[in-house]
C-alpha cells in the first residue's frame, strides 16, 4: 500500500492513498501559500476539521467538480450539503466509519468552528486515518495542546500533522510538547508562515524536535511531497 502525502501550503494537504485521492481543509483561493489549482486538483474525498474559511476553503466548488465525498462533523457536513455538496458524510469523535481507502475517525480539538458565514460548525475537530494495512495518520487540525493526545498515539502513529504556527493554534514550544505525548515515527508541521501573526522557523523546530524525541520531523515547502 502506497501513501503519499503532499502539503498544499497552510493546512491543507492531498493525500493519495492507492490511487484514491483525498483531500484535506483545501484552503487554496486566498492561501498565500497555495500549491495547488482548484480547477484542477483532483478529488475522490474531501476531509475538513472544522468550520473555518481556512479549512473548508476550496471545498464547494471542488466537489461540485468532482463528485467527492466530504467527510467532517456533522454540522459542517450539514452545512457542505446546503451549498450544494451532494455527498456529505457528518460523523462526531469516535465513531468513526470505514471508507474504501481508511477508516476514518474524528478526534477532539481545542478551538473553534464558526463556519465562514457565522453560522454554527459545531466542534472542532482532528482526523485519525487507519488503512487497510493498520497504519494510522493523524492529523491534529487547528487545535491547542491537550494531554489526551496521549491517547490518541497509544496505540502507535505513522504520521502526525500538527499546526506549530501559534496565535490560533498550537506553537512551536506546545508542538513540540504534543510530539512526546503523540510519539509518532514521523512528524509533518503545518499552519505556519501563511500569515505574519504565524511565522515559524520549521528547521528550528526541526532540531529541537530531533534533539528531545525519537520522531523523524518532515519539513517540505508548499507543494513538497513525501512517501510513507
Ligand atoms: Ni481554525
Ligand atoms: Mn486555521
Amino acid at each position: 500500500m502506497s501513501i503519499k502525502v503532499t502539503w498544499l501550503g497552510h493546512a491543507a494537504l492531498a493525500v493519495d492513498i492507492d490511487g484514491t485521492a483525498i483531500l484535506i481543509d483545501p484552503y487554496l483561493t486566498g492561501n498565500p501559500l497555495a500549491a495547488g489549482d482548484p480547477q484542477t486538483i483532483p478529488a475522490d474525498y474531501i476531509l475538513i476539521t472544522h468550520g473555518h474559511g481556512d479549512h473548508v476553503g476550496d471545498t464547494v466548488a471542488i466537489a461540485g467538480r468532482t463528485g467527492a465525498t466530504v467527510i467532517a462533523n456533522f454540522e459542517v457536513a450539514s452545512w457542505l450539503a446546503h451549498k450544494g455538496v451532494q455527498k456529505t458524510v457528518g460523523m462526531n469523535p469516535d465513531g468513526g466509519h470505514d471508507f474504501d481507502f481508511a477508516r476514518v475517525a474524528l478526534t477532539p480539538a481545542i478551538h473553534s468552528s464558526t463556519m465562514p458565514d457565522g453560522s454554527s460548525g459545531g466542534q472542532p475537530n482532528g482526523l485519525l486515518l487507519t488503512t487497510r494495512d493498520g497504519r494510522r495518520l493523524y492529523f491534529a487540525g487547528d487545535t491547542g495542546l491537550f494531554s489526551d493526545m496521549k491517547l490518541i498515539g497509544a496505540n502507535g502513529l505513522d504520521l502526525a500533522v500538527l499546526p506549530i504556527g501559534g496565535h490560533y493554534t498550537m506553537g512551536p514550544d506546545e508542538a513540540l510538547q504534543a510530539v512526546k505525548f503523540l510519539a509518532p515515527r514521523a512528524v509533518l508541521p503545518v499552519h505556519y508562515n501563511t500569515f505574519d501573526v504565524i511565522q515559524v522557523n520549521a528547521a528550528d523546530w526541526a532540531r529541537r524536535v530531533h534533539n528531545e524525541t525519537l520522531s523523524k520531523v518532515i519539513v517540505v515547502d508548499p507543494g513538497g511531497s513525501f512517501t510513507l
